[in-house]
């Protein structure tokens, strides 16, 4: 039933949002492709092809207790993290994916109209969940080359504060940024972290960018959050297990706020097994790296491609000369699927996760295939 006299009842603003776009599950679209699921490649929402350790898998087969609630704490899993992430157990809170911890964090913190600042074009939670929190969104973009444009967010704060319709609370940040790859300069957050806005650097991918995570500087700065999670590097994205590091003035505020079993139990024993087996994930995210870079130099041969050099799992490209909404519908026909972009600062983009070597010969081939086709072969 589409219409019914409550409808009156839902928030305005949740009434006037647009659609959500959904994704197609894997298997509707291996139906719709007629191709078996073991025969699509899937580069389109940066996934670990290799997914969850031998370990991991055991662990999950072999553990006796589903039936019984998580633990609200996480005690197991944050005591692990310790040395993973290099901070104190207590300034670690596991979330639902990252993702939760997005919401968690806008939830709590925004009043009607107070302001989130998003620095597009990037990943696209932080302004969905700022909206549906009814929090009001402030876009500074990046530059042509997608840094962050820090006076631009230090002039949007200085404003947006000064025309007292609510605070300037939350400057959303990722780096490796999604959809590019870059990185945020040092100097950068040094600057952005002396203005008067809570600072959260998502860290979705660091595993992949070869540089340490900023984790331990929240150590030292009480607006500082850095954001992480096992969907990437560990391959675990269809369990939901990211987690959070947090000044310790809001981790007591988290604990009273967030959701008691929002972390499943299978998330646990997954993250914890990873957690163990790094020797396996080492070689995993090596492959990945190495597979990136491959992937940035092929690309970059054919003529109508130029990839954006990426330090996550990933490489964006802008199409030229040719239309990338038909190059996309091209390789899904091959059974290829990539993420494709028609967005403010992404015309004419697609973005090719890192797949296993195999992938990345079927994708040249089929980019050969095409180039042939439109006569603009490398
Ligand atoms: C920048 C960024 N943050 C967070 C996420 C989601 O993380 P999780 O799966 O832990 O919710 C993604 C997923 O694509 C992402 O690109």
């Amino acid at each position: 039933m589409s219409s019914s006299r409550f409808l009156s009842f839902l928030r305005p603003d949740i009434r006037a949002m647009e659609p959500y776009t959904p994704i197609v599950p894997f298997e509707v679209l291996s139906k719709r492709l007629g191709r078996r699921p073991e025969d699509i490649i899937k580069l389109d929402a940066n996934e670990n092809p290799y997914g969850p350790s031998p370990l991991v898998r055991e662990r999950l087969a072999a553990f006796p207790y589903y039936h019984i609630y998580p633990d609200p704490q996480q005690e197991a899993l944050r005591a692990a993290l310790v040395d993973y992430v290099g901070v104190p157990m207590d300034n670690i809170l596991p979330g639902h994916g990252a993702d939760e911890l997005i919401d968690l964090l806008c939830r709590m913190l925004l009043e009607p109209g107070d302001v989130v600042i998003n620095a597009p074009p990037t990943f696209g939670m932080y302004e969905f969940d700022a909206a549906v929190n009814m929090g009001r969104v402030v876009h500074v973009w990046r530059g042509g080359d997608f840094q962050v444009d820090v006076a631009g967010i230090a002039r949007a704060v200085e404003e947006e504060n000064a025309r007292g319709q609510g605070r300037v609370k939350l400057l959303f940040l990722t780096s490796p940024n999604n959809p590019d790859g870059s990185l945020l300069r040092d100097e950068d957050l040094d600057a952005l972290l002396a203005l008067p806005v809570i600072v959260v650097v998502d860290e979705a991918y660091v595993e992949f960018s070869g540089r340490a995570s900023l984790a331990p500087r929240v150590l030292e700065a009480d607006n500082l959050i850095v954001l992480r999670t096992f969907s990437k590097w560990a391959g675990i994205a269809g369990l939901r297990l990211g987690y959070g590091i947090f000044p310790a003035w809001i981790m007591p505020h988290l604990w009273r706020f967030k959701q008691p079993y929002n972390v499943n139990v299978a998330a646990t024993v997954a993250g914890l097994a990873a957690l163990e087996d790094r020797a396996y994930y080492a070689r995993t995210t090596a492959a990945i790296i190495a597979e990136r870079d491959r992937l940035y130099e092929a690309l970059g041969r054919f003529p109508f491609l130029r990839p954006y050099p990426s330090h996550a799992n990933f490489v964006l490209c802008r199409v030229e000369g040719v239309d990338a909404w038909q190059l996309k519908l091209w390789l899904e026909g091959e059974g290829i699927l990539v993420r494709y972009f028609r967005k403010p600062g992404l015309e004419n983009c697609i973005r090719v996760s890192a797949g296993k070597p195999e992938h990345t010969d079927a994708l040249l081939a089929a980019l050969e295939k095409f180039a042939a086709r439109e006569g603009v072969s490398p």
